[in-house]
């Protein structure tokens, strides 16, 4: 029943998985997900939460219907790209939604390395993997908690970084995920982009995932692409903005998923010394990475 529903999303305390910690429910999908079956043709996509998945996963379906928009209506947009590990009481997860899907799949998940099957590292599934700047991800990433009810609650905007920092929010460190996503790139077929350049020119970004993919798409078709995956077109777009979840799941009212879609939108919610610690937290565990290098954050 309803009130079940809502009694089920009294915001769950996180649960670690081998350290990580998760959502109550994604934590109990970790065990049924390692025995996943894999096609040699399906493409992961992998970020940290808050670093452009969903807009990532609105491309690449796009790209896949050869931009007929009409098709890319037929579902909302964590049906037409399962969410490996999600799980939640009235919903379908992750795995039933990968059952309705036919090759060639496209798979979103958020998991660090050390949860991930194996079978797709195995098989060596192609990778698109997105990193956005860490302050922006931590101030999207507040107000998600906020509005997203399986999450516990964020407390305050101060705690809540500490929290960050710390690695103590679900899916861990924003820092260790980066840093061996990016290591993956030497052994695995992985395409490595930032949220920032997809800010800056989408049409380059978009030609290297069409590269990475070994596909080609009219010049026409391309800059559709990137105008219906605009943010305000997204915002717009009941299959891409989440407004078909349930209230009890995702308040809108709270904070719309389609929130700003900005870079350097953290300045407007830290303040100086928080910006300075961050700086120095920043530096102390990127050192020696050369991911540093490409960033463009
Ligand atoms: P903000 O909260 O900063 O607005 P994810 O899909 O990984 O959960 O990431 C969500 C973040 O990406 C949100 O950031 C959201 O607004 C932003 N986003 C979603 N679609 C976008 C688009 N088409 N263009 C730019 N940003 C987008």
């Amino acid at each position: 029943s309803n009130m079940e529903l809502i009694e089920d999303f009294s915001r769950p305390p996180l649960v670690p998985v081998k350290g990580i910690p998760l959502i109550k429910y994604f934590a109990e999908t970790i065990g049924p997900l390692q025995n996943l079956t894999v096609w040699p043709d399906d493409l992961l996509i992998s970020t940290y939460p808050k670093s452009g998945t969903t807009w990532m996963s609105e491309i690449l379906d796009m790209i896949y219907q050869d931009g007929q928009l009409e098709k890319c209506r037929r579902a909302p947009i964590y049906a037409r790209v399962p969410f490996l590990e999600f799980k939640c009481p009235g919903v379908p997860s992750g795995l039933e939604s990968l059952e309705e899907t036919p090759a060639p799949r496209l798979l979103k998940t958020h998991l660090p390395l050390s949860l991930l099957p194996q079978s797709l590292l195995d098989q060596k599934i192609k990778v698109i993997y997105i990193a956005r700047n860490p302050k922006d991800v931590v101030v999207s990433y507040y107000n998600f908690y906020n509005m997203a009810k399986l999450h516990p609650d964020p407390g305050t905007w101060e705690s809540f970084l500490e929290n960050f920092m710390d690695g103590k929010v679900s899916y861990g460190s924003w820092f260790q995920h980066v840093k061996e996503w990016w290591e993956l790139t030497h052994t695995h077929p992985v395409l490595y982009l930032f949220y920032e350049d997809m800010k800056e020119n989408p049409k380059r970004e978009i030609k290297k995932v069409l590269e990475f993919l070994g596909r080609s798409l009219h010049e026409e078709t391309v800059d559709l692409i990137v105008h219906h995956t605009s943010f305000k077109k997204m915002k717009e777009n009941p299959m891409t903005n989440y407004t078909t979840l349930p209230s009890e799941i995702m308040d809108h009212g709270v904070s719309p998923f389609m929130r700003k879609g900005t870079t350097g939108d953290w300045k407007n919610t830290f303040t100086v010394a928080q910006n300075e610690r961050f700086d120095a937290h920043y530096a102390k565990m990127m050192k020696g990475c050369n991911l540093k290098k490409q960033a463009t954050f």
